[in-house]
């Protein structure tokens, strides 16, 4: 293991130019250099490397990142690779600290234990193809079914005899503990019985393909029997955090970006073999949002492929608030009665399948308005709680354009009025904000407090490797003012004004009332986040939040940095004295903040003005609460003189409504 200490030296020490220049001609243009993207084919360069911020940025394809992401997305190595690359590069040496000996027995045990579900892998497989038994009954079955060889093969299935104990048998003979056996599942806790007897085996790889469990199928109709049994949860095999057919999908659902989430696991395998491949399935529960993780980071587009009987849509359901929160974007397509994937794409063809999804699958969130909507017919308490329901899903969406839109759509689905639809949402958004701020002000984990690998994210095994960022959601006119606040914070929060006090916390300080009232997701993350940081011991620097834990607050940032911003015309005019030097905005950030916390205050005081205070009033006058009323109007005027004030300071033209 490398010690933190260590890490933290390297990646100090690492130099973008440098690192990048191993592998891409570079010229020098500017403060910047530029040369040819090596992430995707072009004749221009729009490969940006800035030295100042130690980071690049392709204008082309969106790539960017510090030199470790830089060395993990171009040469695919792990973290602790790139730590080792740029150590050599850097003759800074690596001290190896041996683990801790609980680390080192957790890492033994999670090998061992793959060792023997590879063991037991292998002896199913031999059963099917090889064994009187496994062919007649078992591989018989598999082709009935329609499967290939290669696509047995590839999914690594088997068979389980209808014997009492010979996986464990096999075990001893090859010396494998059975105490390992046991702790991985797939005998009792004598080692007197297999647990898997008598049924077909599906093998249940992790992301990077290991075996990390089995389900077995029996292939008898009793009803007694359980259809499906499963491995329990071991060291190597976390429910919640696994997809069956991830590991198989995994590049199909890069390449298409799009994910298909399916059932059952004959589902998966069928519609593979089809060649639609950007193929999994939860196995018969409601998403996690461990598994809605592992989709997130592939692609941002989920698409649910269900039968069509009504039992398992209502249990999907409930687990799809969480992808929204994910900001996934979600869509639906019921299958016609009668027709599981499997079946259709056996029956039908892969084609017919996709045409089906192309024009039958729906937007999640209509469809679940629709579909509950049939449901209230008319009954006034079944559809207030619909509009609650439906209007809790809207709240999860983090991009406030897209919500709007639902707003409108829903609205006049559930022909409820529009501005009440709101009322109820901004309640549901205001709660949830101030539980983030709680929860930060609790403080996590210390965000500069590095952790061996700050990109490692929850994956199902310590070896597995994140995919790229997603792009980040593109920021409306709405959220521009907050967007730059953000800026600010993340460019020069750490610099020093006259005073002594950083421009974070003069920042924070200056629109503590405001903090709350961050209408964008994001934004108002790292606004609490920079709260946090800012309580902390440690330095407030521009790299913890390149370096962040949190991917979204990780690429907002780069974006940030990157992002071609100019001055508008009249900007020298507004702060008061002309820039010194126009393309060094470094220079100026004094004044630069300045405007920008001004700019801020007027764009909050404006909606004050013009729609929150507007909406009171005219409520206290409905209500006739002429004691409310007048306190109301005065506060209009005071805000109003405000805002004239700030307007005028900074020159700029408040539109009287
Ligand atoms: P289904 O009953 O739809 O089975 O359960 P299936 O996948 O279509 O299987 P075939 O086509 O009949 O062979 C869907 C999924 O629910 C989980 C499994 O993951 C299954 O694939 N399940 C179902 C269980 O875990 N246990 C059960 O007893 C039944
Ligand atoms: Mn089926």
């Amino acid at each position: 293991m490398i010690p933190p200490k260590t890490i933290q030296d390297i990646l100090e020490a690492a130099r973008i130019e440098e690192v990048v220049g191993e592998f891409v001609t570079l010229r020098r243009r500017g403060v910047n250099l530029i040369g040819l993207c090596p992430f995707h084919g072009e004749k221009t360069p729009s490969f940006n490397v800035n030295p100042t911020r130690n980071i690049f940025k392709c204008f082309g394809c969106g790539k960017a990142g510090d030199p470790v992401t830089f060395l993990r997305e171009h040469e695919s190595m792990s973290f602790e690779d790139a730590i080792r690359w740029l150590g050599k590069k850097y003759r800074i040496e690596i001290e190896e600290v041996a683990r801790t000996p609980e680390q080192l027995a957790e890492q033994q045990l999670a090998d061992s234990l793959f060792i023997l579900n590879e063991f037991a892998q292998k002896h199913y497989t031999e059963q099917l193809l090889n064994t009187d038994e496994g062919k007649s009954v078992a591989l018989s079955y598999f082709k009935k079914r329609g499967l290939r060889d290669d696509t047995i093969q590839r999914f690594g299935l088997g068979y389980a005899p209808d014997t009492w104990d010979l996986l464990i048998q096999k075990a001893k003979q090859k010396g494998h503990s059975l105490t390992l056996l046991q702790k991985v599942g797939l005998c009792n806790a004598e080692a007197t019985r297999d647990f898997f007897r008598a049924r077909v085996i599906f093998t249940i790889h992790n992301l990077s393909g290991k075996v990390a469990a089995f389900a077995g199928r029996t292939l008898s109709s009793e009803k007694s029997i359980p259809k499906y049994i499963n491995s329990p949860e071991t060291a190597v095999y976390v429910k919640n955090k696994t997809l069956y057919g991830a590991f198989q999908a995994r590049n199909a659902i890069r390449k298409l970006d799009e994910c298909i989430l399916v059932e059952g696991y004959m589902d998966v395998i069928s519609l593979s073999q089809a060649g639609i491949e950007n193929v999994v399935a939860s196995s018969g529960t409601s998403l996690t949002d461990g598994q809605l993780q592992l989709i997130k980071r592939n692609t941002s587009n989920l698409t649910i492929l269900y039968d069509g009987d009504a039992a398992g849509i209502k249990a999907a359901l409930r687990g799809l608030d969480l992808a929204l929160e994910q900001d996934l974007n979600v869509r639906i397509a019921l299958l016609p009665d009668g027709h599981d994937p499997d079946t259709f794409v056996q029956e039908k063809g892969a084609d017919a399948l996709r045409d089906f999804l192309q024009s039958e699958s729906k937007d999640f969130i209509l469809f679940k308005t629709h579909l509950l909507l049939e449901e209230t017919k008319g009954d006034p308490i079944k559809k207030a709680a619909l509009v609650k329901d439906i209007v809790g899903s809207i709240a999860k969406i983090p991009d406030p354009i897209k919500r709007s839109l639902y707003q409108k759509e829903c609205s006049a689905l559930m022909h409820v009025d529009e501005n009440a639809l709101v009322q109820e949402l901004n309640k549901i958004i205001g709660g949830t904000l101030k539980k983030q701020a709680e929860k930060a002000n609790k403080g996590g984990q210390a965000a500069s407090d590095l952790p061996t690998d700050p990109y490692a994210e929850g994956f199902s095994t310590p070896t597995d490797v994140g995919f790229p960022a997603p792009p980040p959601p593109k920021t409306d006119k709405k959220s521009i003012h907050e967007r730059d606040i953000v800026r600010l914070l993340i460019q020069f929060g750490a610099n020093t004004l006259e005073q002594g006090e950083t421009v974070a916390s003069y920042v924070l300080h200056d629109l503590e009332d405001a903090l709350g009232s961050f209408e964008h997701p994001l934004y108002a993350k790292v606004a609490l986040e920079t709260l946090r940081l800012l309580q902390l011991e440690q330095p407030y620097t521009t790299q913890a939040f390149i370096q962040h834990p949190d991917e979204a607050i990780r690429s907002l940032s780069i974006d940030l940095l990157t992002e071609p911003w100019e001055y508008s015309p009249n900007w020298d005019l507004r702060v008061g004295y002309p820039l010194q030097n126009q393309p060094m905005p470094e220079l100026n950030f004094e004044a630069d903040m300045r405007y920008s916390v001004d700019a801020f205050k007027i764009s909050k005081l404006r909606k004050m003005c013009e729609e929150t205070n507007p909406a009171r009033i005219r409520e206290a006058s409905a209500e006739n609460n002429l004691e409310k009323l007048t306190d109301l109007l005065l506060l209009q005027q005071k805000i109003k003189e405000t805002l004239n004030k700030l307007a005028h300071d900074r020159n700029i033209v408040v539109f009287p409504k």
